[in-house]
């Protein structure tokens, strides 16, 4: 069985919707295993850019059976409208190539104005999350009881019945946190959801059957990661996480289908670090050399629009995120984003309590107090974004990326020198 992997590495964005993109054509199945519409993946080809956010990226390709399965989390509302916006762009989506998990869970309003009085109440520890709704609902899920999955859509008195009771909590809950609070109602809730539900319920079914069925027929199956190893709930960055499996640890959970299936995990970097939201960053560039990333790389948030932060490439948190992933290669992204620097920096350990050490720190608190420890190596000075083959990148870009490789003991198998799918180098 050869089913492949991909993962971001850091703390998301790294350019995993173009390397997805890449390898729908060797694939007959996408898969999205976790998180929801705070994910935002950007693809190009033929001049045109798509940008996605819960629709897996293969669903710009015809031969491609798309699913979303169980681990996400669905805001309707939002799935509609971004395969609307598909739909009108490229035709037609049929049932047949787009499936939903039944038991994926659902995003409703209170999630977000639940979110909002607690981000809000955070001030400078707020965790900077997207706004989603997507840390509320998976909490509702892990608390169950006022949990509603796609399954229970198709059940309208069950619906009814749920968000009653779920609704009725919700206004008391938040008119006593939140003076401004305007109530809820549930009918109208319910009669929203009903319409979405008219809508959504030719594509949902039981994914994770459909899954082992596909197995079983030798289909290729493909992985696609949202966020990155770093905002995984369980071994990120905790608080700063999102709240889902985003590392590969969460590939069987949120899908139903076992590791040992996947032949090929593919760690995706991008060349230097970017995180958006709160958090310590240890190789974070406030100054011009950041702005300057910033400003090259496009470095705002797709789902937000917010400002990424960005630093140096830092090998002990791509290295962690790598060991957690269990990634076989690793594929390198907007390296022609570091084109002109006159030298460039990477992280290749940290100093904590005046040990070095490469292990990434279980704790925020420490991690805020690491201090990276560099390797400076020389920059290049022309333009990559038409490079095609190893051996032709300026020799000063190439030990950058064996650098990399050696750092995460990894060979790099691809490296992508542009945004359009034809920019990539294969190794
Ligand atoms: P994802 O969330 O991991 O899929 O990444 P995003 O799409 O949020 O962010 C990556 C951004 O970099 C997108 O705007 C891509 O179009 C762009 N991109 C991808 N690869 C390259 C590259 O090699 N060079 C440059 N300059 N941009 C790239
Ligand atoms: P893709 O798939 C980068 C970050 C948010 C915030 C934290 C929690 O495009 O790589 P959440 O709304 O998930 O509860 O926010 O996680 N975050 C991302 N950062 N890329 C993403 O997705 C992200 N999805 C969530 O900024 O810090
Ligand atoms: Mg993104």
């Amino acid at each position: 069985m050869s089913a492949t992997a991909v993962v971001g590495l850091q703390w998301g964005d790294e350019a995993k919707g173009k390397i997805v993109d890449l390898l729908t054509s060797e694939h007959d199945i996408v898969v999205r295993y976790q998180g929801g519409n705070n994910a935002g993946h950007t693809v190009k080809f033929d001049g045109e850019t798509y940008k996605l956010s819960l629709m897996p990226a293969g669903i710009l390709r015809d031969h491609i059976v798309s699913v979303v399965a169980t681990g996400v989390v669905i805001n309707p509302k939002a799935f509609l409208t971004e395969l609307d916006g598909i739909v009108t762009r490229r035709g037609p989506v049929s049932p047949e190539r787009l499936r939903i998990s039944d038991r994926a869970h659902v995003i409703f309003p209170y999630h977000l104005a639940e979110e909002a009085v607690l981000e809000n109440s955070r001030k400078t520890e707020a965790i900077g999350t997207t706004m989603r709704g997507i840390g509320t609902c998976y909490r509702e899920k892990a608390g169950r009881a006022h949990a509603i999955r796609v399954g229970d859509l198709l059940y309208p008195d069950l619906l009814k019945r749920r968000l009653d009771e779920i609704v009725a909590y919700k206004n008391q809950m938040l008119a006593a946190l939140d003076p401004n609070f305007q109530p809820f109602n549930a009918d109208a809730i319910f009669a929203e959801y009903s319409a979405y539900t008219e809508r959504l319920k030719p594509y949902i079914c039981d994914t994770t059957a459909l899954l082992h069925h596909a197995i079983a027929a030798k289909k290729r199956l493909l992985f696609e990661g949202a966020q990155g190893s770093l905002l995984d709930l369980d071994h990120g960055t905790f608080p700063y996480v999102t709240s889902s499996s985003s590392s590969g640890c969460g590939i069987h959970s949120g899908s139903g289908v076992p590791e040992r299936t996947i032949s090929r995990m593919i760690g995706i970097v991008k060349a230097y670090t970017t995180r958006v939201g709160g958090g310590p960053f240890p190789t974070e560039l406030t100054c011009e050399i950041g702005q300057h990333i910033r400003d090259v790389g496009h470095e705002y948030g797709t789902v937000t629009g917010r400002p990424r932060r960005c630093g140096w490439f830092d090998a002990v948190v791509a290295g962690y995120g790598a060991r957690i992933s269990g990634v076989d290669c690793l594929s390198v992204m907007l390296l022609d984003v570091l084109s002109g620097l006159d030298e460039l920096k990477i992280c290749e350990a940290y100093e904590l309590d005046g040990e070095r050490t490469t292990d990434f720190p279980s704790h925020v608190e420490k991690l805020a107090q690491v201090k990276p420890i560099f390797r400076t190596l020389p920059g290049w000075k022309t333009d990559i974004t038409k490079v095609r083959k190893l051996a032709d990148l300026p020799p000063n870009a190439r030990r950058y990326v064996d650098t990399i490789a050696e750092l995460l003991q990894t060979r790099v198998e691809i490296v992508s020198v542009g945004p359009d799918r034809e920019q990539t180098i294969l190794s």
